[in-house]
């Protein structure tokens, strides 16, 4: 980390977690941040449902809500960019404060509840996307909404023209009743709903589920079986928890979804179980807890074709995404892999 990003960072801590989350977006917004380019070696670069990626680092749905830095994004280092969640209508989520810092735990908590300025600016801003990036949207439903599934599509139809990926987002815990779409009838119902949009699409894109980390192994499976009949591109595991195992910080009892480092091993338990139940039929990306290039070795070995981080910005920059794609390129070499995609699922067993 430069110098300069240490500085920002600890004046950020200083703010409230939200405030300085405001700032940050204004900083990539004036240039202020690392712009190491589309990192790339041919080990790192890989594709993951038939996208070609530069390196399997993504940036984790809900830094770039709103689609509002996607030019600075593309040029942090990372391989692919996931934005939103954005649902139909615009909605201001739920009451401050709703993000808050767990700094002994190198964690977050977030109740932000899908706030968000909704598809129609959200397709604005794709309009004019950095071309030689890989973008995705997370689609949420609105809170008031009589018909959650029918938002899903309604945001996918509506920016599709301008993403490279789409994620259902049916793990995020601060939307009431909205992890019940993850029950085996409702996702079946929900996914075939969104495929069936997709496949008429003039330009068809990959779809993704996002799952959430805290699902019994009978909910799993069930999960596993609906992907793999509705055959979506490529699963994401995994959203916040609500969990609270193991935790020091004064925030600990605020509700919401806790992310960062407490979920990494939670979340890389799920992605393991994941990749055994679909026997490499889908793609997996890792997500939860990702602080360095180890940890995203660590789950492109439980069996991720990709991963993706949010947290550890908070606490170590963006630089870290230059830093865990690097890192990994070493790791990878250490091992005698020629490319990513050799690694993937050779240590699943060891979180089984
Ligand atoms: C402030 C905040 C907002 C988030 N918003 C979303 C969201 O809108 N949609 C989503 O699918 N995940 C959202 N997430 C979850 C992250 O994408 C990621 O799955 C989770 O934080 C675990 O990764 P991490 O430990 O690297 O942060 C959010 C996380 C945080 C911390």
């Amino acid at each position: 980390m430069k110098l300069t990003e240490k500085f920002g960072l600890a004046a950020m801590h200083c703010m409230d977690p939200e405030t300085a989350h405001g700032m940050s977006i204004r900083a990539l917004k004036a240039g202020l941040a690392p712009a190491p380019g589309p990192l790339t070696t041919p080990r790192l670069k890989t594709s993951l449902a038939g996208l070609n990626l530069p390196n399997p680092v993504g940036l984790a749905a809900g830094f770039d809500k709103n689609g509002e830095v996607l030019a600075p994004l593309s040029r942090a280092g990372f391989g692919f960019i996931e934005v939103g969640a954005v649902t139909p209508r615009p909605q201001p989520g739920n009451p401050k404060p709703r993000l808050f810092r767990l700094t002994e735990d190198k964690a977050a908590i977030n109740r932000f509840g899908f706030n968000n300025e909704g598809m129609e600016v959200m397709a604005k801003r794709l309009a004019d996307r950095p071309q030689n990036a890989v973008i995705g949207l997370n689609l949420g439903a609105n809170k008031d909404s009589e018909d959650r599934a029918g938002d899903f599509v309604k945001v996918l139809a509506h920016c599709a023209p301008h993403l490279d990926f789409a994620t259902v987002n049916v793990s995020s815990p601060n939307t009431e009743k909205l992890r019940d779409l993850q029950g085996k009838a409702a996702l079946s119902a929900l996914l075939s709903g969104v495929i069936e949009t997709r496949d008429a699409l003039p330009r068809p894109l990959p779809v993704f589920l996002k799952i959430a980390p805290d699902l019994t192994d009978a909910e799993l499976q069930d999960i596993a079986e609906v992907a793999r009949e509705t055959r979506v591109d490529a699963v994401i595991a995994t959203n916040t928890t609500l969990s609270r195992d193991g935790l020091r910080s004064s925030h600990k009892g605020e509700t919401g979804g806790l992310s960062g480092a407490p979920l990494f091993e939670k979340s890389t338990r799920v992605l393991a179980r994941l990749s055994q139940l679909t026997e490499g039929d889908i793609p997996l990306i890792g997500v939860g807890g990702i602080s360095c290039a180890e940890q995203a070795y660590a789950k492109i070995c439980a069996g991720a074709s990709a991963v993706q981080f949010y947290t550890a910005m908070v606490y170590c920059g963006i630089s870290l995404a230059a830093d865990i794609a690097n890192g990994l390129d070493k790791l990878l070499a250490c091992d005698d892999f020629d490319n990513v995609a050799q690694a993937v699922g050779s240590k699943r067993e060891d979180w089984l």
